[in-house]
């Protein structure tokens, strides 16, 4: 006759932790990786040595379990603020990850009294689109040919949509 043993072990618990922090040139090396494998037309390691250097830019980065897996830059002016870039490790993508950043963004231009975000947009990012679509923005005109090359077709430029949110002066629960 044959008998088991039964060994219990204690189940392991992986902490999470995300953080959300000022952009600086240790982690423009994972940026500019992540950049790379997300886009066509990447941004030079020099634009986000740039813009990490103006003062009137936010610039996060998302770092999840100490690895940096995200970025938002944004330009401040006078009470807008326009999105230049945000960018998600693709291995991270569909985690949310967009939208907490985001919402950081939002939670510190609120702080500033900074009650509208624009950005634009590629015609044919179409995931882009949808996301900032998801999270509330809304497509306030086009910019013909605003882009100099399509990523399908380099001989031709590629239409530009201009999106744009309010930011509400106070947090609205399920609302950015
Ligand atoms: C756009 C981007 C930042 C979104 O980041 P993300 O972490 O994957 O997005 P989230 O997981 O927070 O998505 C939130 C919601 O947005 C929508 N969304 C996000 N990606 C989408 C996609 N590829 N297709 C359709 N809807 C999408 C969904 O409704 C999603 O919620 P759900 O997953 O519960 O359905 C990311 O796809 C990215 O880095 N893209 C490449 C860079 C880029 O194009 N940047 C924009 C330049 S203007």
């Amino acid at each position: 006759m044959s008998s088991a043993i039964t060994i219990k072990t204690k189940p392991t618990i992986r902490r999470t932790s995300i953080s959300f922090n000022r952009l600086t040139s240790i982690e423009i090396p994972s940026v500019l990786s992540i950049e790379e494998r997300n886009s066509d037309y990447p941004w030079s390691q020099g634009q986000f040595t740039t813009s990490i250097e103006n003062s009137k830019n936010l610039c996060y980065c998302l770092n999840l379990n100490g690895q940096t897996i995200g970025y938002l830059i944004s330009m401040l002016a006078l009470d807008t603020a326009d999105i230049l870039n945000i960018g998600i490790d693709p291995d991270f993508k569909r985690q949310g990850h967009g939208r907490a950043l985001l919402k950081h963004l939002i939670e510190e231009l609120r702080k500033r009294h900074i009650g509208e975000i624009l950005l634009e947009v590629r015609i044919g990012n179409k995931s882009a689109i949808q996301f900032y679509k998801k999270q509330g923005f809304k497509e306030i005109s086009v910019r013909n040919n605003y882009y100099m090359k399509n990523s399908k077709n380099q001989s031709q430029g590629e239409d530009g949509i201009i999106m744009s949110i309010k930011i509400p002066s106070k947090e609205i629960k399920n609302v950015l």
